[in-house]
């Protein structure tokens, strides 16, 4: 059974349509590339797998379980619409961590705010609590920044703050983690650190979706690529028949405009 299904997702934002009908699914472990021009609507559909954005039509199901579905619009709780947004992990361009929190603090925020609401968090404080610190523990040592967890975010570099960010997603545990172009506010260097983590994950058989200008790590990392271009879903398939051999004559421009642009 696949992880994901997103079924004829669309979008508009007054004149503009800017998802028109996308449809995908993944499978658990999978890593779908989102690749496609600036303007192509690949932060608008992360931003509506994520609740952020409500589609105009379309369905999205997770394991089976239909979570949103424009023909059949539910009223939900705010309990509701977080207990949804739980499903999937966001990590932003620009890290978006709390700067007036550390490492381990902007890791198990979120985590230690869901408990406090569970009715037997006053039986179990100190244990829960210390449990959301050591697995927040855990994950910034897997990101390589077991000796940053009381840094803040301004004591920390580019890539340092986008692998806790990485942690922070990781934190809640969701079925599907997405990228919104994440080295892309990054310097080489600073690139490379952070492309080895979401490499790692993709061993671990993390299912994520990256939306990516890295076409070699896209082609590296992914099970499949997704070509989005005027907020259509151009082409879908692995990375070697997408990114070496496409099928569409928009997929060709776009691979060839992209070489050309690259030094
Ligand atoms: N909140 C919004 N209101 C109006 N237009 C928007 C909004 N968000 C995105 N857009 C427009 O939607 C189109 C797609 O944007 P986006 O999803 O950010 O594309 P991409 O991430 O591929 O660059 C752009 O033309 C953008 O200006
Ligand atoms: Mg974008």
């Amino acid at each position: 059974m696949a992880v994901l299904d997103v079924t004829d997702i669309r979008k508009r934002f007054g004149q503009t349509e800017v998802l028109r009908g996308i449809s995908f699914s993944l499978e658990k472990g999978q890593v779908l590339s989102v690749i496609g021009s600036s303007g192509s609507g690949k932060t608008t559909l992360l931003r509506c797998l994520n609740f952020l954005e409500t589609p105009d039509a379309g369905a999205i199901a997770v394991n089976g379980e239909t979570l949103f579905d424009a023909a059949a619009p539910a009223a939900l709780k705010e309990a509701e619409i977080r207990r949804r947004r739980l499903h999937f992990g966001l990590v932003f361009q620009s890290f978006n961590l709390f700067p007036q929190y550390t490492a381990l603090e902007n890791v198990t925020l979120a985590g230690k705010l869901l408990a406090r609401q569970s009715p037997d968090f006053r039986d179990r404080k100190k244990e829960t609590l210390s449990r959301i610190d050591a697995e927040g523990r855990d994950l910034l040592t897997q990101m390589g920044l077991a000796d940053r967890m009381g840094n803040y975010p301004h004591q920390l570099s580019g890539g340092q703050q986008q692998r806790v960010a990485i942690a922070r997603a990781l934190a809640l545990k969701p079925d599907i983690l997405c990228f919104d172009e994440p080295t892309s506010a990054l310097d080489p260097e600073l690139t490379r650190e952070v492309l080895r983590v979401i490499r790692s994950l993709a061993e671990k058989r993390t299912t994520m979706i990256i939306v990516t200008h890295e076409m070699d790590f896209a082609r590296d990392v992914s099970s499949r690529v997704l070509f989005m271009d005027g907020g259509q879903a151009v082409e879908e398939g692995p990375p070697e028949q997408v990114l070496s051999a496409p099928v569409q004559e928009r997929t060709r421009r776009f691979l060839d405009s992209y070489t050309t642009r690259r030094p």
